[in-house]
């Protein structure tokens, strides 16, 4: 996509996710198990590429300045994202005088890559050209299609902050790259609350939804105390076959979110005419949102990968949102673990 007056930066999607963390073994398994295959490897650090479809992680064991502070500081984390633009120099310019802070570029993984300071201290790479030239290929594209269980590309990547910052972060996405707000929701478990608010780029690829909790107890707050501040929380990843992809990572053993039985009893009435086998639903754990005019949404949410983050599962039939319905049913299922694990108490 190339500059326009809504899209000043030149915005082109999510260019990758970099992940460090004192375990990185532990983190290559689990991305593994997930389908991601080691693609290449920076020609004198450890720093490793994974891919699958259209998504591009980058596992950095603590081999640069910034990735090892941050693990230090979060344990494992993401410490960075890159968005795809047009010109990097020209958007790095322009991010800087719309406010963005600079962060040092010699201190990350890609030392020639403009790089601005984003949520929670992490990295936000401005990308142009392909950063992975000169790395050193472990595996061709046979290894990766047949390690893949069918994600094609970054969907969303939510963001966790502080109580009162919402506006800090939705006015930050909107001011330097002209992001709009998209969908805004309050949701209200049983004790406890979050707020969240969805930021779309200009390109209409980016998605970035901002969580703040309502109160001191709630997951959001869960997460900043065991995240020790601000960040991403989940990564949502696109499939055109939620069945067949959540069955494989079952089969590979990665823990997906289990939802109550009962929700599925639900679903014909909520979601009227959505033409799903239901019973595949039901046994997959695979919730649905939607419906008539808005189209069909089916999402799972694995369990806490790297520390508190952990990732989404999302195929689109026509919907354009984040499964609100589900949001809330999300937020009542972690907040009747949290009641069993003594977390919050309900009065
Ligand atoms: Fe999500």
């Amino acid at each position: 996509m190339s500059e326009t007056e809504t899209n000043l930066l030149g915005l082109d999607g999510f260019a990758f996710v970099e992940f460090t963390g004192p375990d990185a073994a532990g983190m290559a398994e689990q991305l593994e198990a997930m389908g991601f295959t080691a693609v290449a490897r920076h020609p004198t650090k450890s720093i490793t590429r994974y891919r699958q479809g259209r998504v591009d992680f980058v596992l950095n064991e603590a081999a640069t300045q910034q990735a090892s502070e941050f693990g230090r500081a979060h344990g494992p984390s993401a410490n960075g994202m890159a968005f795809r633009v047009t010109d990097a120099a020209r958007a790095y310019e322009l991010a800087l005088e719309k406010g963005a802070r600079p962060a040092d570029a010699n201190l990350s993984a890609f030392p020639d890559v403009p790089v601005l300071e984003g949520i929670g201290g992490s990295l936000l790479y401005l990308i142009d050209h392909d950063v992975f030239a000169g790395w050193t290929p472990l595996s061709g594209a046979g290894a990766e299609a047949e390690n893949s269980v069918g994600f094609g590309m970054i969907d969303h990547l939510t963001h966790n902050v502080r109580r009162g910052e919402m506006r800090t972060w939705s006015e930050f996405y909107r001011r330097i790259f002209g992001f709009e707000e998209q969908k805004y929701f309050d949701i209200k478990g049983q004790a406890t609350g979050l707020f969240s608010q969805a930021m779309i780029a200009p390109d209409q690829q980016i998605r970035i939804p901002l969580n703040e909790s309502q109160d001191d107890k709630s997951q959001i707050e869960e997460f900043l105390r065991q995240y020790n501040g601000e960040g991403i929380q989940h990564i949502a990843l696109t499939t055109d076959n939620i069945y067949e992809t959540v069955e494989r990572l079952r089969a590979r053993g990665v823990k997906l979110q289990d939802t109550i039985d009962t929700y599925y009893d639900l679903v014909d009435k909520r979601v009227p005419g959505h033409g799903e086998d239901l019973e595949r639903l039901r046994r997959n754990r695979i919730l649905i949102d939607g419906g008539g005019e808005d189209g069909i949404l089916l999402q799972i949410f694995t369990e806490n990968t790297f520390g508190p983050i952990f990732f989404e599962i999302i195929q689109r039939k026509g919907n354009d949102g984040f499964g609100n319905g589900n949001f809330q049913a999300l937020f009542e299922s972690i907040e009747l673990d949290q009641i069993r694990r003594g977390v919050i108490k309900v009065a």
